[in-house]
């Protein structure tokens, strides 16, 4: 399927969903208030890939947590849940900057999904997507 349409109503924060997109998953995370908080915290010159890697914005467009989201909807995360390594599925919620963790390897991200440690290069990448309304997400 080109694009898929996901109901998000059931997602309070701190609860994701995963979907299946183009024969990847993509997860969708309403993050807590402490998930932004951290990702707004971070020095941008600290990052491993400096660029958001956000389908939606111009390909030089900056890693901040904003970039990583949609404006108006910072809460939420929506990200192909592969890492940049090697294409293994990252685990939600673990490692050290209580993101997502990469078991085969040990790549690390954090609550905006950039890479902050081991051997993944980018970013996981943030596709195509639109609020098609307050509880809807197309993606792709
Ligand atoms: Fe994720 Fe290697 S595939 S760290």
């Amino acid at each position: 399927l080109a694009s898929v349409e996901v109901d998000v109503s059931s997602l309070t924060p701190g609860t994701s969903l995963v979907v299946k997109w183009r024969g990847k998953p993509v997860v969708v995370r309403n993050r807590t208030e402490q998930e932004m908080k951290d990702g707004e915290a971070v020095n941008l010159a600290q990052l491993k890939d400096p660029l958001a890697r956000n389908a939606n914005l111009p390909a030089d467009a900056p890693a901040t947590d904003a970039n990583r989201t949609m404006p108006g909807k910072e809460a939420w995360m929506v990200m192909v849940q592969v890492c940049t390594h090697l294409g293994c599925i990252p685990l939600g919620q673990e490692g050290e900057f209580g993101g997502w963790f990469c078991p085969c390897h040990g790549s690390v991200y954090d609550t905006a999904g950039r890479v902050r440690g081991g051997p993944a290069p980018e970013n996981m990448s943030v596709p195509v997507f639109q609020f098609i309304s307050d509880t809807k997400i197309r993606i792709g």
